[in-house]
């Protein structure tokens, strides 16, 4: 709801019609799909988004491929991910996270004076929503890419061999001072929530950032880092969406994908 909240925000900010459909947990996968269905045909809709995770009794591939591929703003559809995958990014909405996580990279590299190409980047984390894309995004930028999970050997050692390291876990302060190798840059995707030394809830990164911020060559913080990041390339594949529905070539290269 936090997530979806500023989206909608966001959305309005940019001056876009926005609707937010919050439907009960107990939402049946065949309302879901009618739901969506009329998304794809309304041609007041140039953009939609199912938030995930997805009650279990849903099947999420189901529903995401019943997004037109031409209003998924999430690049979440198979054909957006395969074009993706087969180097035609500059066709396909790219996946909102990684994409603001790679621009990130980018300003990062130019900032301490070099390029990408040809840096080893260590992606900790598979998934189909962050790892899985920001290795393909990565690889397009010619990086020489390491995707890591949960069983990969030798973990700290790994990333600190990484020029460039995305940590995509889930588990909060995970990547400690022996993960970082001096002068890396340092992107955080982690978002967890956990409780204070006062006893309030707090968010934290997957990355302890006391502990790589003395050795990291740019780190980005969480909250504030990547996070906004990924609700600004959303509106950019929305107005993306708008304008190639009218017809129009995109009035700014707002997200610039990968060359
Ligand atoms: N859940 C966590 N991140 C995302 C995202 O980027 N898009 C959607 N749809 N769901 C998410």
């Amino acid at each position: 709801r936090v997530y979806v909240a500023s989206k909608g925000r966001a959305a309005e900010a940019c001056g876009f019609h926005s609707l937010t459909h919050a439907l009960p947990a107990t939402t049946g996968e065949a309302e879901l799909l009618a739901l969506v269905a009329g998304l794809n045909a309304d041609r007041a809709i140039h953009g939609i988004l199912v938030q995930l995770p997805l009650p279990k009794a849903i099947d999420a591939t189901k529903v995401l491929e019943a997004i037109d591929p031409a209003k998924d703003v999430d690049g979440f559809h198979p054909l957006n991910v395969g074009l993706l995958a087969t180097g035609q990014a500059a066709r396909a909405p790219l996946p909102c996270t990684p994409h603001g996580a790679l621009l990130l990279a980018r300003a990062a590299a130019v900032g301490l004076g070099r390029g990408l190409a040809g840096m080893h980047a260590v992606v900790v984390g598979r998934s189909n929503i962050v790892g899985k894309p920001m290795a393909q995004l990565l690889l397009a930028e010619d990086c020489t890419v390491t995707l890591a999970h949960s069983r990969t050997r030798d973990l700290a050692a790994l990333c600190k061999s990484a020029d460039l390291l995305v940590a995509a876990v889930g588990r909060p302060r995970m990547l400690g001072a022996d993960c970082v190798k001096p002068g890396a840059i340092v992107l955080d995707v982690g978002i967890n929530r956990v409780a204070g030394e006062d006893g309030k809830s707090r968010l934290a990164g997957d990355v302890d950032f006391a502990a790589a911020a003395p050795l990291a060559g740019a780190i980005t913080p969480v909250p504030g880092g990547v996070g906004p990041m990924t609700i600004a390339m959303l509106m950019a594949n929305a107005l993306k969406a708008a304008e190639a529905a009218a017809g129009r070539a995109p009035a700014m290269d707002a997200a610039p994908g990968p060359r």
